[in-house]
């Protein structure tokens, strides 16, 4: 159950936090894993990690935001194992602010990253995969994406976009084979959230104001999101398309 055995996966922003994570379980479950990320440091360090622990890993310099890194990653991709069975959308960046304190550069930004970087890297593998009448795209909006969230006014636009291209594109190639989905966590103790707690004058106070949005009032770890990406990388989940699967420590439950 829940296995990854002779499929390839590649994850973007895997070099740290929620994307490490997945990349760790799916090498767990017996995929082969391309690690990859704009950090070249912290994704081989991920890598090695992995091949150490006698998992089959890869790593590959990849920036989301640039078509042409997409295209070269994705040639590497195909031209070694021909296929791509799983692609995990997970790089992202985060701003503070309200709609005022927001400028143009920055929606720009942000919808560089979080959204067309989605779109590309999509488009470089989605031949292959309709070819094949098979894959599971996997992207990684927020509860953000949901909901608004206060002082969040760039990222809650560009993570409600990335449940539109979901949307989307599972109506669009349902019987294609190919199933989109997206996952939307809450709050998740990731070293991105972790550095924004260092920021604060009582780091402890700011993880408890944080997390008291969540009903269960603590922050997410990021193993518990890769372990909803294996269910929707797996063939356990093939009757699901079009989904946004919420985990966020009962955060929406009351909405
Ligand atoms: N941590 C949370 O609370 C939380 C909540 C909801 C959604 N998310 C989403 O989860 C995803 C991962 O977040 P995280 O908290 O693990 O963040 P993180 O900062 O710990 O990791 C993100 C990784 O993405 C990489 N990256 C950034 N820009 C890139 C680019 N242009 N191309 C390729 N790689 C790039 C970074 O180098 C980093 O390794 C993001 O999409 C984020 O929006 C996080």
């Amino acid at each position: 159950m829940f296995r990854l055995d002779n499929k390839n996966a590649l994850i973007t922003g895997s070099g740290s936090g929620i994307g490490a994570a997945i990349a760790e379980v799916f090498a767990m479950a017996g995929a082969k894993v391309y690690v990859s990320d704009i950090n070249p440091e912290a994704g081989m360090a991920i890598r090695e990690q992995l091949v150490r622990s006698g998992h089959s890993a890869e790593f590959l310099q990849l920036d989301v935001a640039d078509p042409e890194s997409c295209r070269t990653a994705s040639e590497k991709v195909l031209d070694s194992d021909g296929k791509l069975d799983i692609l995990v959308n997970n790089a992202g960046i985060g701003a503070v602010g309200n709609m005022e304190q927001t400028q143009t550069e920055d929606l720009d930004r942000m919808f560089n990253v979080n959204v067309k970087g989605m779109y590309h890297v999509i488009r470089f593998f989605f031949e292959s995969m309709k070819d094949r009448k098979k894959g599971s795209i996997i992207n990684m909006a927020s509860i953000g994406g949901i909901v608004g969230v206060r002082d969040r006014f760039a990222y809650c636009i560009s993570k409600f976009a990335v449940v539109g291209l979901t949307k989307s594109m599972a109506l669009d190639y349902a019987e294609s084979g190919i199933r989109v989905n997206c996952i939307c966590p809450g709050r998740v103790e990731t070293p991105w959230v972790k550095k924004r707690l260092s920021e604060y004058p009582d780091p402890e106070e700011a993880y408890r104001q944080m997390a008291s949005t969540q009903a269960m009032k603590r922050m997410g770890r990021p193993v518990e999101i890769a372990h909803a990406a294996l269910y929707l990388a797996c063939d356990e989940s093939s009757f699901m398309t079009g989904e946004t699967m919420v985990i966020d420590g009962g955060w929406n439950a009351g909405k």
